[in-house]
């Protein structure tokens, strides 16, 4: 796979604001003539998409630990092969909303220590790692609040409540230690403003 684009992420745990500030960086890009594919894991192609209806819904103990990983790995290898990979050949902007971290964190700790398994899967099958993660890091309490409050179906995960929040949070912010050169930690307890000012800047050094 050509990587002529760059590849940027963004991760946190649920309610950080992801989803809001991944569309504001697509917007500000795009206005500044860039070509922006703005997309979402688990999902973003029509095979993932299907895949998030089985690991998004449901009850919390639906999936094994193992057997979930396998499956947020395979709508990740569909997503990179139709999605991800021919926009980065193309030369765009690839902006999407959680990646591989998000695995490494919640499918790596939560239910045991799976991180081995998780790094062995994605060297075989995904192989591919963002040019830059922005990472919200924010108060798991307020974060649970505002998740919820959005309301729907896709509450697998926030149904493992405050603590498993908590230490994602943790094992979020361990990553970033882990790959400093990738890794840029916006603090997500702040207006939505100034967390996407934070954002832009970011962006516009890492992308320039
Ligand atoms: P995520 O994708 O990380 O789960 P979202 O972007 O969907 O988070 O945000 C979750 C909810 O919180 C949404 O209703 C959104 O409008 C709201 N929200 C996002 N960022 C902020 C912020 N900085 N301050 C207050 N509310 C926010
Ligand atoms: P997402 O739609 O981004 O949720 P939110 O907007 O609440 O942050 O992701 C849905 C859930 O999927 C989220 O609770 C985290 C989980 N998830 C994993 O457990 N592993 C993964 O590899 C990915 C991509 C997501």
């Amino acid at each position: 796979m050509s990587s002529a684009g760059r590849f940027v992420t963004f991760e946190g745990i649920d309610g950080s604001g992801k989803s809001t500030q991944a569309r504001l960086l697509a917007e500000t890009l795009r206005a500044a003539g860039r070509d922006v594919v703005l997309t979402r894991e688990p999902g973003g192609s029509p095979g993932a998409e299907e895949i998030r209806r089985l690991v998004l819904e449901g009850e919390p103990d639906r999936w094994s630990a193992e057997t979930e990983i396998l499956l947020f790995t395979a709508a990740r290898r569909d997503h990179l092969e139709r999605t991800i990979g021919p926009a980065l050949g193309d030369g765009k902007v690839v902006i999407c909303d959680r990646f591989a971290d998000s695995t490494r964190v919640y499918q790596g700790v939560s239910r045991g220590d799976l991180r081995g398994l998780v790094d062995r899967l994605h060297d075989l099958m995904i192989g591919r790692e963002p040019d830059l993660t922005i990472l919200i890091d924010m108060d798991p309490a307020t974060g649970l609040d505002r998740a919820l409050g959005r309301g729907g179906q896709e509450e697998r995960f926030e149904d493992f409540g405050p603590d498993l929040q908590r230490r994602m949070r943790a094992g979020f912010l361990a990553l970033a230690d882990e790959f400093p050169a990738r890794f840029r930690v916006v603090d997500g307890n702040r207006g939505i403003e100034a967390v996407a000012a934070d954002v832009r800047r970011i962006a516009d050094r890492s992308l320039s």
